[in-house]
């Protein structure tokens, strides 16, 4: 089975309630996962070997949380093209702001420029839908868990 690094961004614990979520599921597929709250570069970079999922939320005008956001902006400008990666991406946000997963939305989009391959869709909970995320996030992630499966 695969071993998956879930790289985290939250401000208020939704996001890591879902990852927490996602790790249970994951191992349960028979999958070694572990979740970083506060991903380096150093663990980004042994995982992009493997599998990556990133689970975050939005906060301030569509800006990346701060546990996340020293990653993001050290894989754009240390890293180059990433064609070895293979990664899922949940966005966690509310509608009712302008920058609907503006957090969510640069890191698949940054990913996408470097060359990596996104396994599955993105997945967009909107808080305003869904105030229980992991309703929606944990059917998700037992078929990217599957999908991973196959790929392996
Ligand atoms: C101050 C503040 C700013 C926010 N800004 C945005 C935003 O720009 N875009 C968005 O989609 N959601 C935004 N949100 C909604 C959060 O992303 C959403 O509530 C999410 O579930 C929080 O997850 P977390 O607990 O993991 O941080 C904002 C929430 C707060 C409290």
């Amino acid at each position: 089975m695969a071993q998956v690094g879930i790289f985290l961004g939250t401000v208020y614990g939704n996001s890591l309630l879902v990852a927490e979520k996602a790790q249970n599921i994951l191992n349960e597929q028979g999958h070694e996962v572990k979740v970083f709250e506060e991903g380096i570069l150093d663990a980004w970079l042994i995982y992009r070997q493997y599998y990556v999922l990133v689970i975050t939320s939005t906060t301030g005008q569509g800006d990346l949380p701060a546990s996340i956001s020293p990653l993001f902006y050290t894989i754009r400008d240390q890293l180059g093209n990433q064609p070895e990666l293979r990664y899922g991406l949940i966005a966690l946000g509310d509608s009712s702001y302008d920058n609907f997963c503006g957090a969510g939305r640069a890191f698949d989009a940054l990913l996408q420029e470097q060359g990596a391959t996104r396994i599955g869709k993105m997945l967009e909970i909107d808080a305003i839908q869904h105030p229980e995320p992991e309703v929606i996030s944990c059917p998700w992630v037992e078929q990217w868990g599957r999908l991973v499966e196959q790929e392996y």
